[in-house]
């Protein structure tokens, strides 16, 4: 089998973080005839000084073509004057609308070594394992109208107008039963019935969806304000969270925090599968940005970037053994005690970049 991957590793620690995969794969082609055929493209910054534009027609076909699309980071000071719509910015946006990645997924795993840089009590997050399915392209960023209005009496209105489908909650909730299944097969919905309207449709249509097609996994609701508390109080209580675009940013933010440091956060977003092969359009890409303060240096913790690898391998390749050993190789790395300097701890080996990959690597 040939598995292609486009690999977009952008601007500053984006391209740092991206070499360390690029050895990982490289190793896997040649170790264990893994065969990934890869393709690199430019977005974001990088792009805009080649091109003029965000990404390039060309590198958009690349990336739609895949079977995924790593991404590292974009953006920085030097392109924080440039047009709107060619902002590094619009390079991942286009690419979430273009591939209609309607699922972003957010684990919040807490390695046992790094327990202690929660912001909860260690024996709270000890060995947290959760994952945060958020609706990503429906839902209040995106419903009409929206709108400032003048009231003309030194009055203004805005109006954001949150909007669901049944096709939409219908397949974001199949994508949280089927991670659900190989997983700990426990989905908990979170929404607010009490009050929205989409609430009401949503804990409707989950419901539904789970009686049609998912009854062998465990279902739960929550009201969302309600589960932000539970994320924080008892966090290990969860296995999979599925909730709508607002609340999902909000809830896997503070899952983040959960956890430790940026460097450390994969995620990946998903797309319909297609009819005649069930492939589902995919990119995976670290939570964080391109660190301008520390670009260059060879410092940034590649681990969040390998992490969405990882996922690539489980999600695109059903490669399930091999993401794992890959976790479990950054989880060994740190209990050893190896750290870049975001997550240095009192008598670990503090290692840069280059270290840190390729410790993993051998591991
Ligand atoms: P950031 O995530 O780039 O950095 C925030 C802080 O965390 C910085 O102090 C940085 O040094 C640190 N940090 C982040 N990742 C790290 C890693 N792997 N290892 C060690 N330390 C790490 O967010 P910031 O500073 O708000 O934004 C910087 C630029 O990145 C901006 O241009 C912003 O627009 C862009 N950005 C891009 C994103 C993306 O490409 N998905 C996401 C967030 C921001
Ligand atoms: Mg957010």
């Amino acid at each position: 089998t040939t598995r292609s991957l486009f690999l977009l590793p952008g601007d500053g620690i984006g391209t740092e973080t991206m070499a360390e995969v690029r050895k990982i794969i490289a190793w896997m082609n040649e170790a264990q005839g893994a065969g990934f055929v890869t393709d690199e493209g430019l977005v974001g910054g990088s792009a805009y000084d080649a091109h003029g534009v965000a990404i390039s027609e060309g590198d958009m076909k690349k990336a739609l073509a895949a079977d995924a699309v790593l991404f590292g980071a974009v953006g920085g000071p030097k392109w924080d004057n440039v047009p709107y719509d060619v902002r590094p910015e619009a390079g991942l946006l286009r690419l979430r609308k273009d591939l209609a990645l309607f699922a972003n997924l957010r684990p919040a795993i807490c390695y046992p070594a790094l327990a202690d840089a929660s912001s909860l009590k260690p024996e709270l997050v000890q060995g947290l394992d959760i994952l945060i399915v958020r609706e990503l392209t429906g839902g209040v960023y995106f419903g009409e109208p929206k709108q400032i209005t003048d009231l003309g009496n030194g009055q203004k209105r805005a109006v954001d107008t949150q909007v669901y489908d049944t096709f939409e909650i219908e397949r974001i909730a199949a994508v949280a039963f089927e991670l659900a299944r190989t997983r700990r097969n426990a989905v908990c919905s979170m929404e607010k019935r009490n009050v929205m309207k989409s609430g009401v449709l949503w804990n409707e249509v989950v419901t539904a969806t789970h009686k049609d097609r998912y009854a062998d996994v465990q279902l739960s609701h929550m009201l969302a304000d309600a589960g932000g508390m539970q994320l924080v109080r008892q966090p290990k209580q969860f296995d999979v969270i599925v909730t709508d675009n607002l609340f999902g940013d909000m809830l896997s933010d503070i899952a983040a925090m959960l956890t430790g440091s940026l460097g450390m956060l994969p995620s990946a977003s998903l797309g319909a599968p297609d009819p005649v092969t069930g492939k589902r359009k995919a990119m995976y890409e670290p939570v964080h940005g391109s660190a301008p303060d520390i670009a260059g240096e060879g410092i940034a913790n590649p681990i969040a970037m390998i992490a969405s690898f990882a996922m690539c391998l489980r999600y695109s390749f059903n490669m399930v053994a091999e993401a794992d050993r890959l976790e479990q190789a950054i989880a060994n790395v740190l209990e050893k005690g190896i750290r870049t300097g975001d997550i240095m701890a009192p008598g670990c080996r503090k290692v840069g970049t280059t270290e840190m990959g390729d410790t993993i690597l051998a591991e």
